[in-house]
């Protein structure tokens, strides 16, 4: 079968080769902003989400097993490769350039020109990039998720208790706090001061994320209980989950925040000093197991997940679990050295890295009644 395969690379490099952190990462100097600005002036984490080589050529050699790939890289020429190409089906790893529905560019063009893909379509991509956008869903469906606000420059005003944000619905916030820019993942803008405990240090991170970041920030109650990720893969009511990854914060330097931030996530991680950041399978008893299955596959069919998606969850007070935020195109890291959630849980399950690339592929032919 002729299967695309879509994709962003990373536009630095690494010294260190294979290293994660992009401490030392040299820019390219081709890449501008869609203002002309230079690259360099962008966050050092501009790129986290985006995949090394090492990645994207790993999701090709599991599919070339059994089929014929043809790369395309998701930029503005992507829109022609797929239309000449025209693949019987795209395996979507692309999280997308420029812009707040970037995720859902390439799976636009792709239901545009009517051609199968892996994954969600982009309504829910762009849904679950919105992080309010979709905890008001979630909300909406009670399904639990820490209560929020957002501060956004249209309606800056950062004194707690007397805000204007475009969420009405919520009563005022209980310190401690954290602040996220409002869509981003791998963990960009989520330092390890992202937890606030009073309203100086509230207005200090939401005017950095916002300036930092050129996007609104999103505040939420901090819940201090235990941090699962919950790997899922197939559709509907068949939509399985592979074994609870927990976060064990014992594993961070002594004295930091208890949470999965951009230094755990990104500088104090490292293949030669790993973190034994991931307990898989999660030691924990049946009921909360069920309680927190039961939460990600409802989670996963309200928002329309097609295939597979990670779900990060947080425990409040009571033990009740909570959705964080939902990631339907996930982090695939192939060396089980980088910790990587996705594939740590499908080792998890007996599933190596080749094995779990071709499930979500038959995952999706399945869906799209393609004979595999
Ligand atoms: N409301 C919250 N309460 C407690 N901890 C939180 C909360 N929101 C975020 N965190 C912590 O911050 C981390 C990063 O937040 P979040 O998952 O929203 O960011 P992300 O950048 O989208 O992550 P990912 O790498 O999974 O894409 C979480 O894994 C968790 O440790
Ligand atoms: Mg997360």
């Amino acid at each position: 079968m002729k299967v695309g395969l879509t994709y962003n690379i990373k536009k630095v490099r690494s010294h260190e080769s294979g290293v994660r952190s992009q401490k030392n990462a040299e820019f390219n100097s081709e890449l501008r902003t869609p203002n002309s600005e230079h690259i360099s002036s962008l966050p050092p984490d501009f790129f986290a989400e985006w995949d090394d080589e090492d990645t994207i050529e790993a999701v090709r050699t599991a599919l070339a097993g059994r089929h014929n790939v043809v790369m395309i890289e998701a930029d503005e020429n992507a829109y022609e490769k797929l239309k000449s190409f025209r693949p019987q089906i795209v395996f979507n790893i692309a999280e997308g350039l420029w812009g707040q529905s970037r995720e859902s560019q390439i799976p636009a063009m792709l239901d545009m020109l009517r051609i199968p893909y892996t994954g969600s379509g982009p309504l829910s991509l762009g849904i679950c990039l919105d992080k309010a956008r979709a905890k008001e869903i979630l909300m909406h469906h009670g399904i639990p998720t820490p209560k929020f606000t957002i501060y956004d420059l249209r309606f800056m005003n950062l004194k707690i208790g007397n805000r204007q944000s475009k969420i009405e619905n919520l009563k005022p916030l209980s310190f401690p706090l954290i602040v996220k820019p409002l869509y981003e993942g791998s963990s960009k803008g989520v330092r390890n001061n992202s937890v606030v405990n009073n309203t100086a240090e509230l207005k200090e991170r939401a005017e950095w994320v916002i300036a930092e970041y050129k996007q609104p920030a999103l505040v939420e109650e901090f819940l201090e209980g235990r941090e699962f990720t919950v790997a899922m893969i197939g559709n509907g009511n068949d939509v399985k989950t592979l074994p609870i990854v927990e976060i064990n914060y014992s594993s961070l330097p002594s004295g930091v925040n208890p949470i999965y931030s951009y230094e755990a996530k990104w500088i104090w991680d490292t293949p030669d000093n790993p973190l034994e950041i991931f307990k898989c399978p999660a030691d924990i008893g049946n009921k909360l197991k069920k309680d927190i299955e039961t939460v990600c596959k409802a989670a996963f069919n309200i928002l329309d997940i097609k295939d597979w998606c990670r779900i990060d969850i947080r425990l409040d007070a009571k033990e009740n679990p909570h959705i964080l935020e939902l990631n339907p195109l996930p982090g695939i890291l192939p060396d089980p050295k980088s910790n990587s959630c996705f594939p740590k849980a499908a080792r998890a399950a007996g599933m190596d890295y080749d094995k779990l690339i071709n499930i979500v592929l038959d995952t999706a032919c399945k869906r799209h009644g393609i004979a595999i």
